[in-house]
């Protein structure tokens, strides 16, 4: 008997291949993609797929016997009845997106609605093999596309990093419906030195990228690059991109935003930086994430930068620091 994840595994597969039939034998999901301006080709880069409209295509197709249905919804690729008489398929009338591990395994799916409805995007379930805080979508491919990966782009989402891709900017990956984690940028920073974050031009993605600089000042080292691109309000890569191009699109990532600038204009823009208060305000805001970041050049320059910014005598406030990580310590 293989171990058991090698079974969960061949009951993705299958299912991916079952979406993925779907999608190029009936219009309906062929259609949608199409008028979202992907090519026949970046779905097969990304193995889309489209989920029938019934409760029961996955469940029949892959659920014949106990044993078959007990994988079925250890993948989360059906759901029990809440009066236990049965089950139904999670993924109903929607195009898929398989979540695939770095080496390629499909581990888990994104389903997007075609028409209006809600939730607009359902995702796997966690499970043994589909860690959501863990995984990147699209990294698998970014590597099929090119083997030294030196830098990544960090968006939001599914339809940001297939377009990209098809643009030729293949480097493109996306957290899964959550905010970056640590775990995520520790992963991130062992593949390559320079990554940049790019949110969608809207309050969630402003959002997510101030929460994607908390959770990057650890990972600051000398030779690591870390910036920010902020798109239009109401534009999302995925929009961006299909309106201006690859090169425009680069241009703009070329240009992006170092993580210094970004710490200090956020902080400043909160406070009144003309009355004390304000800039104690920003002093008291600045020095818990400056802690955070590893002792060196980089951490002094930017103490030094909100010290000037705040009025306090540099080294009041990297001593200020230095209590701190030693308390740390
Ligand atoms: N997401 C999710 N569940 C939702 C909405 C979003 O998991 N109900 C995740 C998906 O991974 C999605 C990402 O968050 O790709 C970004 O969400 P959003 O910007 O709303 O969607 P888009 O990717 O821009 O969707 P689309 O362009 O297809 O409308
Ligand atoms: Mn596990
Ligand atoms: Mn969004
Ligand atoms: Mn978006
Ligand atoms: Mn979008």
């Amino acid at each position: 008997r293989p171990p058991p994840s090698d079974v969960l595994f061949a009951t993705l597969e299958k299912a991916a291949a079952f979406y993925r039939s779907e999608l190029m034998n009936t219009a309906r999901g062929k259609d949608y993609f199409k008028s979202r301006g992907l090519t026949g080709e970046t779905a097969a880069t990304f193995a889309l797929g489209y989920a029938p409209d019934a409760w029961d295509s996955v469940l029949k197709l892959l659920g014949g016997s106990d044993a078959e249905r007990s994988r079925l919804l250890q993948v989360g690729l059906i759901i029990e009845r809440d009066n236990r008489s049965g089950h139904y398929d999670r993924f109903r009338d929607r195009v898929m997106f398989p979540i695939r591990d770095a080496r390629g395994r499909t581990i888990g799916f994104g389903g997007r609605v075609l028409d209006k409805g809600e939730p607009k995007y359902m995702n796997s379930p966690e499970t043994e093999l589909f860690h959501k805080g863990r995984e990147l979508y699209g990294l698998y491919e970014a590597r099929q596309a090119s083997r030294t990966l030196s830098r990544l782009l960090i968006v939001e989402g599914y339809m940001d990093v297939v377009r990209l891709h098809q643009a030729g900017i293949t480097y493109a990956v996306a957290t899964l419906g959550t905010a970056t984690t640590p775990e995520h940028l520790a992963r991130v920073f062992r593949i390559c030195n320079e990554v940049t974050f790019c949110f969608d031009g809207d309050r969630a993605g402003r959002a997510a990228a101030w929460k994607a600089l908390e959770n990057s000042l650890s990972q600051v080292r000398e030779g690591r690059q870390i910036r920010f691109l902020f798109l239009p309000e109401g534009h999302d890569p995925d929009t961006l991109v299909g309106e201006e191009g690859r090169e425009a699109f680069e241009a703009r990532i070329k240009q992006a935003m170092p993580l210094s600038e970004y710490f200090i204009n956020h902080l400043s823009a909160q406070v009144d930086t003309h009355s004390i208060d304000g800039r104690a305000r920003l002093g008291e805001m600045a020095r818990p994430l400056l802690e955070r970041i590893p002792a060196g050049i980089f951490r002094e320059l930017l103490a030094e930068e909100v010290a000037k910014t705040v009025g306090l005598k540099r080294d009041r406030l990297t001593s200020m620091l230095g209590e701190g990580a030693e308390k740390a310590a």
